[in-house]
């Protein structure tokens, strides 16, 4: 078992917390403040227990110096400074150096600093993602005590969690408690039938994670990228809709070998246009070559339907269709009212899918909205996720005492 924040007293302790800032935005407005407000209790804990408080979270991928355009954490901080009232957190525009130490050490008892997008590291040699150790030991350096509030990013090998709790007394935060104690009895012994229901954009993530999960799932139900794919593999034309090329023998193997499991769209809402808006219903066999599909059609939700409603467990990962467009969010509102008026346990992953259900009005209707998709996927399908190994158990092997 981990250790939780409330192991440790926090009196006059600097306490670093990796928290999950990575939230959709749009021209610099936040258009979903879920992972936010979800890590409002362990932040407010830290203060309220007489911490100074140093946060750090990344936003998106940064590989080069245009990547960082629109990837500051500034809007972030004064969403989260106004959420908490107002005067409570200093932004620093650094992940680094004389300014961070300085801030650091002028702040009080009580006070919270936001640290720039860790992955600005990422320019440079992916210090960051790579987990540079100088870099984790460095950000260490800063604090006493760390504390992983990052669901979402609890699968990434990362300096900012796993470079830091490797250094310094650490614990879990509120967040990762409530994700483990939801996700773990899935992890371990799903109410049967149990289905998983993949869909959105991240193909790549998702295809790794099949390969586990069909073994524990009772059924796969596909859209979006997935299906796509899937469909592709078996000789259907899908046009110009997104598709994962290289794992197409990958999934067509998935396929021959769990054929009665696996669930597929029989039509589509597609378009040659997504900013449009405007789709036409297609059949799956008469898709053009110049259409993309944009959502699953009328036909798919009834036979998706058939399925979720005799499941018992049903977890839920990437919208069904391009949900930034009315016409083709129909699957994925659809999907959200059967999970409704389910009586098993259900469960909604990633951020694409929080953001277009909760938008949806759809936020209380499921058992568990998790903060991670990929970290979820990848607790689901029974893998480890290093940003929690790491955190120190309750009886520590090792560690010094504070
Ligand atoms: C997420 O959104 O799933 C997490 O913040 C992790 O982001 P990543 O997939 O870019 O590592």
């Amino acid at each position: 078992m981990k250790k939780s924040i409330r192991d440790y007293d926090l009196e006059r302790k600097t306490v670093i917390i990796r928290v999950d800032f990575n939230v959709p935005m749009k021209d610099g407005v936040i258009t979903d403040d879920n992972r936010i407000v979800e890590s409002l209790e362990t932040i407010k804990y830290a203060m309220e227990h007489g911490a100074k408080v140093i946060l750090l979270s990344h936003l998106g991928k940064i590989k080069t110096e245009e990547d960082k355009k629109g990837k500051s954490l500034a809007p972030v901080a004064a969403h989260l400074d106004e959420l908490l009232g107002g005067g409570k957190v200093q932004f620093v525009p650094e992940t680094r150096g004389a300014l961070v130490e300085k801030a650091v050490s002028e702040a009080n008892f009580g006070d919270i600093i936001l640290l720039e997008n860790t992955r600005f590291e990422d320019v440079n040699g992916k210090k960051e993602s790579k987990n540079d150790p100088e870099l984790g030991a460095y950000w260490a350096s800063l604090g006493e005590v760390f504390i992983n509030d990052a669901f979402g990013t609890s699968h990434r090998n990362h300096a900012s969690n796993v470079g830091i709790a490797s250094q310094l007394p650490s614990a879990v935060g509120f967040l990762v408690e409530k994700e483990l104690r939801c996700l773990v009895p899935v992890t371990e012994q799903p109410e049967k039938p149990f289905t998983v229901v993949l869909g959105g954009a991240k193909v790549e993530d998702k295809i790794g994670v099949i390969r586990n999960l069909v073994k524990k799932a009772d059924f796969i139900v596909a859209g979006g990228g997935i299906a796509n794919t899937i469909l592709k593999g078996m000789g259907y034309e899908v046009g110009a809709s997104l598709v994962d090329d290289q794992n197409l023998q990958f999934c067509n193997e998935i396929l021959r070998q769990n054929r009665d499991k696996i669930v597929l769209p029989v039509d589509f809402i597609c378009t040659t246009d997504l900013k449009s808006n405007q789709g036409t219903l297609t059949k799956l066999g008469q898709i053009k070559p110049d259409q993309i599909i944009a959502d699953v059609g009328p036909e798919t939700i009834q036979l998706f339907k058939q399925y979720l409603d005799i499941s018992q467990t049903i977890v839920w990962n990437g919208n069904l269709g391009v949900t930034e467009y009315s016409s083709f969010s129909e699957g994925t509102k659809a999907t959200c009212e059967i999970l409704k008026a389910n009586h098993g346990v259900t469960i909604l992953g990633g951020g694409n899918t929080a953001e277009a259900a909760i938008n949806f009005g759809y936020k209380h209707a499921f058992t568990h909205i998790s903060t991670g998709g990929g970290a979820s996927l990848d607790l689901l399908a029974g893998e480890v996720l290093p940003g929690i190994e790491v955190i120190d158990d309750v009886c520590p092997q090792k560690r010094i005492a504070m």
